[in-house]
């Protein structure tokens, strides 16, 4: 009779879905606003990640907007080469997104320890990318964070794109917020005169650029410096760039850097960018017909017996953690919430891919986005230190037709909390 109340609450797989269906296991990454961990479904035993944000912090980041931008986008898209989402939900804390699982770790840990990728191996992960940044811009969304941290890989060492915190939905105004990364940033976002989906495919060239040759090709020990040399700098090549790329790999890579975004590879309206990059002699050894199956064999399958990832976000959540993580009941009462909990309340809504079909938002939150994401400085190194100074936020962004101012100290402190969590 007594131990009754030990027994825990049978969990309702029927009904909507929570972070009770799940059990929660080790931390794998962090991120500017969230923390990522393996889950696993207690009813289907598949695994997850699982990306939580914290809702007060998020409030206090002004990301709210971009939290729900987020959710909206991923819901919308699917793809062999994005991190998909599976279901989302949040508790009185936090927001949930249940994502694919990637246990391959991300290209940053893996650069980190191997100071730099073989050609090839690259050249599969453009291929791959290439692929995801096509769909996502036929789709009508840019990504504007494509870096080696925001780039996963599966078990078998297959390339996805996450992180759609930034990304937006583009149409045939140009936009001119800064948005991103600025090591990764293409120069017409930085001079300011306006910007389409364009700009990732540039990413995709820094990307490329840093695997092979463990550097980026345009750096600058401000930001000041930075953004000149990506505006101006003439691309450089390192002097051993034969030993570890072919012609034709330096073709392509100088194709997706180029400034102007009309000769830029990848550019071409209606896909043709897309079509002729696939039949640049570069990836003569891409199959392209059947990349989208996953049935090539990736030329890099991460150690199966190693984590690939950090072992600090585990312990940091084990020493560090004085709220950790638990699936808790929701407060009947939801009456005193501020206007952007109540935000978050009513529109990170549920998501079951189980149960739901997709669907897209747009174009009702074309002006949801705010850019108090716009992220870190790029310094000269592979890890950057020194916060960015240099950033600027959107100046009004629309949110169920209100503006909302993003300047202020607020915005600084946030835009350097957010650059010290971004390079990590
Ligand atoms: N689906 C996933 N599987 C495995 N690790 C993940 C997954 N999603 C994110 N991570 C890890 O967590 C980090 C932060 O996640 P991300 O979505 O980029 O968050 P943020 O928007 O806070 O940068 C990633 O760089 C990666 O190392
Ligand atoms: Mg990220």
């Amino acid at each position: 009779m007594g131990a009754a109340c030990c027994r825990p609450t049978p969990v309702d797989f029927d009904g909507e879905v929570s972070l009770f269906h799940f059990v929660l296991l080790r931390c794998v990454g962090k991120g500017a606003f969230g923390k990522v961990r393996v889950v696993q479904h207690k009813q289907t035993r598949d695994l997850y990640a699982l990306k939580y944000i914290n809702k007060t912090k998020c409030v206090k980041m002004k990301a709210v907007p971009n939290v729900i931008q987020e959710r909206r986008l991923l819901e919308e898209v699917d793809h062999p080469f994005i991190v998909n989402l599976r279901y989302a939900f949040q508790d009185d804390e936090n927001c949930f997104f249940v994502l694919d699982l990637m246990l391959g770790g991300d290209l940053r840990f893996h650069l980190e320890r191997l100071g730099s990728l073989p050609e090839d191996v690259v050249k599969f992960y453009v291929a791959q990318l290439s692929s995801a940044v096509e769909f996502l811009h036929q789709s009508g969304i840019m990504h504007r964070d494509i870096k080696p941290d925001n780039i996963l890989l599966d078990e078998r060492g297959n390339a996805h794109l996450t992180d759609f915190n930034i990304a937006v939905h583009f149409s045939e105004r140009k936009l001119t917020g800064v948005a991103g990364s600025m090591a990764y940033m293409a120069p017409e976002i930085l001079t300011k005169r306006g910007y389409t989906c364009h700009i990732d495919w540039w990413s995709l060239g820094v990307c490329a650029y840093e695997l092979i040759f463990s550097r980026r090709p345009f750096r600058g020990r401000t930001n000041s410096d930075l953004t000149y040399s990506i505006s101006k700098d003439p691309l450089k090549w390192p002097e051993d760039a034969e030993k570890k790329c072919t012609r034709a790999g330096m073709l392509v890579i100088k194709g997706l850097l180029d400034r102007d975004p009309s000769r830029r590879f990848g550019c071409k309206p209606d896909g043709e960018g897309y079509q002729e990059l696939r039949r640049h002699p570069w990836f003569k050894s891409i199959d392209w017909d059947t990349l989208e199956t996953k049935q090539q064999v990736s030329p890099f399958i991460p150690d199966p017996k190693k984590a690939n990832f950090d072992a600090s976000h585990e312990l940091e959540e084990l020493l560090l953690e004085d709220n950790p993580l638990k699936a808790k009941q929701r407060k009947a009462n939801q009456d005193n919430l501020s206007a952007e909990m109540r935000q978050m309340e009513e529109q990170f809504t549920s998501y079951d891919f189980k149960k739901m079909q997709r669907r897209s938002y747009y174009p009702h939150n074309q002006q949801l986005i705010s850019t108090a994401t716009a992220t870190s400085s790029g310094l000269a190194s592979s890890r950057p230190e020194t916060p960015a100074n240099d950033l600027r936020p959107e100046h009004g962004v629309t949110i169920n037709g209100e503006s909302m101012e993003l300047q202020g100290p607020e915005v600084e402190e946030m835009n350097k909390e957010i650059t010290e969590k971004e390079y990590r």
